[in-house]
């Protein structure tokens, strides 16, 4: 729990030192000192590893500056970031529509759409970028790439009822992609089970050239919940580049 909390157990990355770390912070700073002014009130919190640094800037600036903060997670470790810094926590029934939502992301393409779920926590991510009025994401640069498909090569993440996966990892077949994955638990005790009580297969269908098409297709089938492909979602990309820079996108 303690490594998942401090962004390792996403299968992604791990919190720690080196260039990788660096640069997710600097472009988690960037995107708080931008957006996160006094104009808002009402923040997404996403889940991951780099997100982290979206939190760590935050307390930088003192609890009198964050008092007039509310703060919306998207998953049980970003809940948990929240509670356990002493930032006020609110719950998207409460607040439906929110400011700016932060969060993660596993590949972006060159048009803003991207591929989430890598920690699992696509459905409470997406339903919560909905709610704002501005969604940003913060990454590396090798989630940076022109089509999806390119880089994150795990496969797009679909959670799904439990009755349901096996009749949906039949169809994934059909619909193209040739390997949909069930997605273990580390200990390889049993499956990943999400938030939400489900379960995510891993589908990698090539590169993506039409996410959207991709997207309804995929969320028709029957047992799906939520599909891990963000499309027409985001406003602005900020990206740590690999010479330290950062970049908007
Ligand atoms: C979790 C996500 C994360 O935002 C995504 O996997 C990126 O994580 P990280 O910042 O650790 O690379 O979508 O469901």
């Amino acid at each position: 729990f303690d490594e998942w909390v401090r962004g390792g157990g996403d299968g992604n990355s791990g919190f720690g030192g080196g260039v990788i770390e660096e640069v997710k912070r600097k472009a988690a700073y960037q995107a708080v000192d931008h957006h996160i002014t006094n104009s808002v009130r009402l923040i997404g919190i996403g889940s991951g590893s780099t997100i982290e640094y979206v939190v760590e800037r935050l307390l930088q600036r003192g609890k009198e500056a964050n008092a007039n903060f509310v703060f919306i997670p998207t998953s049980f470790q970003s809940r948990h970031l929240i509670v356990h810094n002493g930032l006020t926590l609110g719950d998207v029934d409460q607040y439906p529509e929110i400011d700016v939502t932060i969060d993660g992301a596993d590949e972006v393409d060159e048009n803003l759409n991207a591929i989430k779920g890598g920690g699992g926590c696509h459905l409470r991510e997406k339903v919560v970028a909905e709610a704002a009025k501005k969604f940003i994401i913060v990454a590396d640069y090798r989630k940076n790439s022109k089509t999806l498909g390119e880089k994150w090569k795990q496969g797009i993440p679909i959670e799904v009822i439990s009755f349901a996966h096996t009749r949906v990892i039949a169809e994934l077949k059909k619909l193209g992609c040739e390997n949909p994955t069930l997605r273990m638990a580390k200990a390889k005790a049993g499956p990943v089970i999400t938030d939400n009580g489900n379960l995510v297969i891993d589908a990698y269908f090539g590169l993506v050239n039409s996410p959207g098409e991709l997207l309804r297709k995929i969320k028709l089938l029957t047992g799906v919940v939520e599909v891990g492909l963000f499309v027409d979602m985001t406003d602005v990309v900020y990206f740590g580049n690999a010479d330290g820079s950062v970049s908007e996108k």
